[in-house]
């Protein structure tokens, strides 16, 4: 297939997707790219208000729209997101527009009332705002971000959101905050800069602004914001990191190379917070457009070696016991294995 083939795709998109995808892949991958968006409104059930009552007033707009599969705040609407905007929902806090990929993060994140999470790379906010309302009232999230006018408008949409009593900004960058402050988090979110190579559907602009040179210096961006990120993890905490990029080197290669740099730190498996459908064989989470009809993401869980977070709802459901009963690629020494194995005991799974 010649690249020209898809004139709406720069040369270097089309030959780096043959390379990794095939090409029977790509090309599903480029015709999907090409078709209209479909989007995804969120219910704001941080001010109470259900799906049901989002269905309710879809209905009453006559805007067609299916539940989604696999987030009950959500549902999918092919047409009529123009309505909903001029009805004022968005406006006045009741719902978001917000792909479902990005919904999947945030439940591999599992937001928990009372825990302290760093948001690092937050603005504009759309899951800022959605782990905010599954706190319940209680905790908080840190949201940081480079871009101060865009976080300014993350502050705004809280408070119409009703949850800005849940979020503190913080204007810094990432990597200056992490050397100058000793404080750390339950949890991290690194929901990093990258090409956005997972939502062309949507961003046609990237489709011919995007340069492969930008590759090497996103790579090199999340490296150090990855490295950043996990100085501000507690001992017994997670970090998520994720992307809406569904490039290999943005995404497992940051992975692999962040671990070899850091051997303290493995692989938490996602397999507990997403349908299987999205998890892949090395237990991060993908969301592939051509296969879930969403746009591409990725996130994978990384845990510090030392004080694994047994007691924690990220532990309850038995990944732990997939390094030992699979090998699972765990980077605990045999000590630390042994330790791990005696309190979980003989069964462990599901404890
Ligand atoms: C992919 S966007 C985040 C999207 C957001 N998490 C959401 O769900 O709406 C990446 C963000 O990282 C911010 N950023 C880039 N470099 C940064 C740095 N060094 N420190 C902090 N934030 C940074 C950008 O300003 C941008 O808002």
């Amino acid at each position: 297939m010649r690249p020209h083939f898809f004139p709406f795709l720069t040369q270097w998109m089309v030959r780096r997707w043959v390379k990794y995808l095939g090409l029977d892949e790509a090309t599903k991958l480029m015709t999907w790219n090409n078709g209209d968006p479909g989007f995804s409104l969120r219910a704001n059930t941080g001010r109470n208000i259900t799906r049901a009552d989002l269905v309710e007033r879809l209905e009453s707009l006559k805007v067609p729209h299916e539940l989604s599969l696999h987030l009950e705040e959500f549902v999918r609407i092919k047409t009529g997101l123009q309505t909903v905007v001029q009805a004022g929902l968005l406006k006045e806090g009741f719902c978001s527009v917000q792909d479902e990929s990005a919904g999947l993060i945030v439940s591999v994140v599992k937001p928990q009332p009372g825990e302290r999470i760093m948001d690092a790379c937050a603005a504009p906010g759309g899951k800022t705002l959605f782990m905010a309302s599954c706190l319940k009232g209680q905790g908080m999230i840190y949201a940081m971000d480079v871009n101060e006018g865009r976080l300014r408008i993350l502050g705004e949409t809280a408070k119409s959101h009703q949850v800005d009593g849940l979020i503190s900004t913080i204007h810094s960058d990432l990597r200056v905050f992490a050397e100058t402050n000793e404080v750390q988090y339950d949890k991290v979110l690194l929901d990093a800069p990258c090409s956005g190579l997972g939502v062309l559907s949507k961003r046609a602009d990237l489709r011919w602004n995007r340069k492969l040179e930008d590759m090497v210096e996103l790579t090199k961006l999340q490296d150090e914001l990855l490295d950043s990120a996990s100085k501000l993890v507690k001992h017994d905490g997670v970090l998520v990191y994720s992307t809406c990029s569904i490039d290999t080197e943005e995404n497992e290669g940051r992975v692999e190379a962040f671990l070899q740099r850091h051997p303290e730190f493995s692989i938490d498996p996602v397999t507990s917070f997403v349908p299987s459908s999205f998890v892949t064989s090395q237990g991060f989470f993908l969301s592939n457009p051509v296969k879930h009809s969403l746009d591409g993401a990725f996130a994978e869980i990384v845990i510090p070696n030392e004080g694994m977070p047994i007691s924690k709802e990220h532990s309850k459901r038995g990944d732990l016991r997939i390094n030992f009963e699979i090998g699972f690629p765990s980077r605990l020494t045999l000590e630390q294995k042994t330790d791990l194995k005696r309190v979980l005991g003989g069964s462990g799974i599901g404890n």
